[in-house]
């Protein structure tokens, strides 16, 4: 079993895979965390309370125990813990907001609770549940542990109810807390700002309060939720490190702090800033769930983790037997788009080998340009004279299957949704509305706009053959309130709306179930788990120039799998007809499904014919680089170049890239080494022809820079013969 209760020594112990975690429910009363590391026999472990003066400690049990310095399970407000808080309570009938949960009772039961209305991973082994009871506000704690044993995972998440006869409210929500002891540590977070999603931020962290935050109503383009804690010596390989994340798509908060005694409390969640929930008598709240995972070998494997993780537990099941590889036109026309057009458009996908074509935004209502029709979702009669569905099947009868561009969240004020429902905006009584991309949000918590939504989409693609829509949300929320909800609950706006978003993707995939979603947020603005619950990849960027592509694939591989990154070769500056970046460009894209975003429809025959080939090629590596394990070798934030590999999980499969995200006057000579490779068999690289041993892989095999950048190398290898011995 994974989970031991042991009642008589107040110990709890948790096991996966590769990991134990352990707390005591000290005096049998306080939930005190002791250990969270590598699987061991030993299980000593003993509290030891790192008193100081000024915190405080209750009479009965001495100074063995304080709030304030002991390592803890999770933390309430007000009682006696200086450091941040995982939960907040405001108790409206005494003006209080101090709480102290004491512990009842634990339980365990197999696979886990359901989330209603909210994304969460499924095939968990075991949950473990802890009970909690707070004596004034007469409310119950429950926390959950829920253990996904393949992968080293442990999920956090909590139900609160609500007992007593008065109304409370939850003023700070955070899924996890998580304190980790006596260690110098790193945070390593993927920020940075549209264009330049998930850059690799590490930073020392040292006494003091660090948040890690979106306040925009979406995971957003300028923090992602996951984050790694890390030795400050912890590389690729060796060293102690924890990955966290949320599986949830709106504003959120990390908060990391370091106390006084040096101990890291990491903690996820809803926040405190944008999160706000009225619990009126007898209901119940059930927050978002956070994971997170430990690696005694370094970051990589905090990686590898995630990435089972998110294809094992997360993603949705695959809707083709192979990723299509799309033509998308948004990047060849923009808005310029007919039905000659897209015809043209599909018939060069047939010629190149590919098997998608996405028609992007512009094929509805008035949408000519992004200033007019968002909201109205009726195919445009202007550009489809006989109607969508003869046009799809013009367009399938090429042989290549359709897909379509959605933004179901918005809408221009210049649209017939706008003007008969001006109230079905977020927006905050008596202020100004602010627009951005020309757009408006819609009020995803109001359930007549879910209706209307439904409603529209069921009419809009009834009996038309879509096999594929890339779900877009242009904009962030400024006054992130919904009309619809009534004073008392306003402030739950920003949750509400998630609640609504998911129940829209829950509808579309069971509507059409044999269609398959992208999501996209101006690229990857919402590049999180709760999104990824529902679509099966993620537009990665809107910047697709491979150089800077580098750093976001380099950065978007430590906490997601390639098999989300959706890479396209695309076309800015007309630069495709270079053969050099064409290969470039392709070269760098074969870090996740594939797909191409220019016109070809008058391109040479050799550029199709190369377009063609670079499919072929891709194909071969599909499964490897969908399903493979992963490993970073160089990074484009300090080496100026990205090196990586996937690697089949018997070893016997290598594919190895080597990508230049900039010039390299110097030349430098990079050594990468492949310690997956076995060692006493001979492999044979499928691109060159090389033969070498594992043992000289293992070792390293060298590059040279190039002085001009733009520059990629890749390495296919298999097992020589059938493995033959060195
Ligand atoms: C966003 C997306 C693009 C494209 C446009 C269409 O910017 O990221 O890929 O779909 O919207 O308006």
């Amino acid at each position: 079993m994974s989970i031991k209760i042991l009642t008589e020594e107040n110990k709890i112990i948790l096991k996966t895979k590769n990991t134990m975690y352990v707390m005591e429910m000290l005096h049998g009363r306080f939930p005190v965390h002791l250990y969270y590391g590598k699987n061991t026999k030993n299980t000593d472990f003993n509290f030891d309370n790192n008193y100081r003066s000024f915190s405080p400690y209750y009479e009965e049990y001495g100074k063995s125990f304080s709030p304030d310095t002991a390592p803890l399970e999770f933390s309430f407000f007000g009682y006696g813990d200086f450091r941040s808080s995982a939960l907040k309570i405001f108790n409206s009938s005494s003006g209080s907001d101090i709480t102290d949960f004491i512990f009842r009772k634990a339980k365990k039961f197999r696979g886990r609770k359901e989330i209603s209305g909210l994304p969460y991973a499924e095939g968990a082994s075991e949950t473990l549940e802890l009970i909690f009871d707070d004596a004034v506000t007469k409310s119950e704690l429950h926390l959950y542990y829920t253990l996904f044993n393949d992968c080293d995972v442990i999920s956090r998440y909590f139900t609160l109810k609500n007992k007593g006869k008065n109304d409370i409210r939850i003023e700070k929500c955070m899924s996890l807390s998580l304190d980790i002891q006596n260690k110098e540590c790193d945070l390593i977070s993927f920020q940075s700002k549209y264009f330049y999603e998930r850059h690799v931020c590490r930073e020392p962290l040292y006494q003091g309060n660090r948040r890690i935050t979106s306040r925009r109503g979406s995971s957003s383009h300028h923090a992602n939720p996951f984050f790694v804690i890390a030795d400050r010596k912890a590389t690729e390989e060796k060293g102690e490190a924890y990955g966290f994340n949320f599986v949830y798509s709106g504003s959120y908060l990390n908060e990391i702090e370091v106390d006084q005694n040096g101990t890291v409390r990491a903690m996820v969640g809803l926040g405190d800033e944008c999160f706000n929930y009225l619990l009126c008598a007898d209901e119940e709240f059930t927050s978002p769930e956070a994971i997170m995972t430990y690696s005694a070998k370094g970051i990589g494997e905090i990686s590898r983790n995630m990435h089972s993780f998110v294809r094992s537990h997360i993603l949705p099941a695959d809707v083709f037997a192979k990723r299509p590889v799309v033509l998308n036109s948004w990047e060849a026309f923009h808005f310029d788009i007919d039905e000659e057009t897209m015809v043209n458009f599909a018939k060069s996908a047939v010629e190149c080998g590919m098997d998608m074509v996405v028609m992007d935004d512009g094929w509805f209502g008035s949408r000519r340009n992004d200033k007019a029709g968002l909201g109205d979702w009726t195919p445009s009669h202007e550009l489809f004279k006989n109607g969508l569905r003869a046009f799809v099947d013009r367009v399938r009868s090429t042989g290549v299957k359709f897909g379509i561009w959605i933004e179901p969240e918005m809408v221009n004020p210049d649209s017939d949704l706008y003007r008969a429902h001006p109230d079905w905006v977020l927006c905050a009584d008596g202020r100004e509305k602010l627009l951005s991309r020309n757009q408006l949000v819609l009020d995803m918590a109001n359930p007549e706009v879910i209706e209307y939504l439904k409603a529209s989409f069921d009419k809009c693609f009834e009996g038309v053959n879509i096999d594929y829509f890339k779900w877009d949300m242009n904009r962030n929320m400024s006054h992130p309130e919904s009309p619809y909800l009534p004073a008392e609950r306003k402030r739950e706006s920003s949750y509400r709306y998630m609640l609504g978003v998911y129940e829209f993707f829950r509808w579309l995939r069971e509507r059409f179930p044999n269609a398959m979603i992208e999501n996209c947020s101006g690229g990857g603005g919402r590049y999180d788990l709760g999104m990824m619950k529902y679509s099966t990849q993620i537009w990665t960027s809107d910047n697709t120039n491979p150089q800077d592509r580098i750093k976001i694939q380099y950065g978007s591989s430590f906490g997601y799998p390639a098999s989300v990154m959706s890479c396209h070769v695309a076309n800015r500056n007309s630069e495709i007809s270079d053969p050099k970046l064409l290969e470039f460009g392709f070269r760098v894209a074969l870090n996740g499904p594939l797909g191409y975003e220019l016109n070809i429809i008058n391109a040479d025959a050799s550029v199709k014919n190369t377009m063609k080939d670079q499919i072929k090629e891709y194909r071969k590596y599909e499964d490897l680089i969908m399903n493979g394990e992963f490993y970073r070798l160089k990074s484009p934030f300090e080496d100026g170049c990205y090196a990586y590999y996937f690697v089949k999980k018997d070893n016997s499969e290598i594919l190895l890239s080597y990508l230049q995200s900039e010039s390299d006057k110097k030349e430098r000579v990079h050594r990468l080494k492949i310690s997956r490779a076995i060692r006493g068999v001979i492999y044979r690289d499928n691109l060159s022809g090389l033969e070498i041993s594992g043992n000289e892989l293992r070792k390293g095999i060298t590059i040279k820079a190039d002085k001009d950048g733009k520059y990629a190398k890749m390495f296919h290898f298999t097992l020589y013969g059938s493995g033959l011995k060195y």
